[in-house]
């Protein structure tokens, strides 16, 4: 599939805020371009305020893009018969907290067109689906965040859309809320949806995501396979070593220029892969013990942290 049969595709989108009348506009995204591929986990990655959920809006239908297109499914984001393939979770969302699991998904089922015979089992399935079965008639009002996250998801599923766009789906949680949902975005690409999910959670994109894009102060920095990214630059290996004479450290950071951190008696240090075999010789000669050799893997959070500062020398 190329990009023109893309399940999303957005080209030089900007978006200007007016603060109010006769007041000077504001750019929160300058021309941003990036397209999610059918059946992918795709995830919009960047800091607060960078201009993701305005984003999503545009997306949505919800505000318009002051220039530039937008097309989901191939139909513009200004028509609204893509809608109905559609499921959206929005950030913080906020449920009537005196109804219970089962009522919630019951208004949205019909507020989504789902006819009246079919409600009841589609919302049990649902309930089933995100594992809110056995609270399904408790009140939402004593539901953890991470329960309300799931019948977030759970609305946003309720019409059995193609598309999933979820605006920050595991902040706040705790770590096994967030594994929980994790699990259920993984659980919808293998039934063959398309996930685009917003995120500062790069641990979670890492794990999840089979495309990012990162965006920085309204600006697409970055865009590609998450492996790609993961696997840039040139290969490091992080060494540990221990018993080392007085005089090696700066030996080994002339040579190799290897990045030193000292820690008790043990010296760690990352160098380039090429300069392992060199760094053990001269370690073992000079009396020293290697402790440990790792191959150092590039995170997504250093190429973000990267785009960031140089996003703040532009
Ligand atoms: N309705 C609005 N009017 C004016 N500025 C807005 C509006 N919505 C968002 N912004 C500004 O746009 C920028 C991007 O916001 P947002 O898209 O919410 O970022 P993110 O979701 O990446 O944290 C922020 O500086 C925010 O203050
Ligand atoms: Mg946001």
């Amino acid at each position: 599939m190329d990009a023109a049969d893309a399940i999303v595709r957005v080209e030089n989108v900007v978006k200007d805020f007016r603060p109010s009348f006769g007041l000077r506009s504001r750019r929160v995204l300058h021309g941003i371009s990036f397209d999610v591929q059918d059946g992918e986990i795709f995830g919009f990655v960047g800091p607060n305020g960078a201009g993701k959920t305005t984003t999503l809006k545009v997306l949505m239908g919800l505000i318009r893009a002051s220039q530039g297109h937008a097309t989901i499914l191939g139909c513009d984001v200004r028509e609204t018969a893509f809608r109905q393939h559609v499921g959206f979770l929005p950030e913080n969302p906020y449920f009537y907290d005196y109804l219970t699991g089962r009522e919630i998904l019951s208004f949205y089922a019909k507020l989504s067109g789902v006819a009246s015979r079919a409600r009841e089992g589609r919302v049990s399935e649902l309930l089933d689906w995100v594992g809110l079965s056995a609270a399904a008639d408790a009140r939402l009002r004593t539901y953890s965040k991470g329960m309300l996250q799931r019948v977030g998801i759970a609305q946003a599923l309720v019409h059995e859309p193609k598309v999933v766009f979820l605006d920050e789906p595991m902040s706040g949680l705790d770590p096994i809320g967030r594994k929980e949902i994790r699990d259920l975005i993984l659980r919808l690409r293998d039934e063959g949806k398309t996930v685009f999910m917003c995120t500062h959670i790069l641990p979670d994109v890492e794990m999840l995501c089979d495309r990012v894009a990162i965006i920085v102060e309204g600006r697409v920095r970055h865009a590609g396979a998450t492996d790609a990214f993961l696997g840039e630059g040139e290969p490091e290996a992080d060494l540990v070593l221990a018993a080392v004479p007085a005089d090696l450290p700066a030996q080994l950071e002339e040579l190799y220029a290897a990045s030193l951190r000292g820690h008790g008696d043990r010296l760690e240090l990352r160098v380039r892969e090429k300069f392992v075999q060199d760094v053990l010789q001269a370690t073992l000669g000079a009396g020293g013990h290697v402790v440990s050799v790792t191959p150092h893997r590039t995170s997504l959070e250093s190429i973000f942290l990267h785009a960031v500062e140089e996003s703040s020398r532009c």
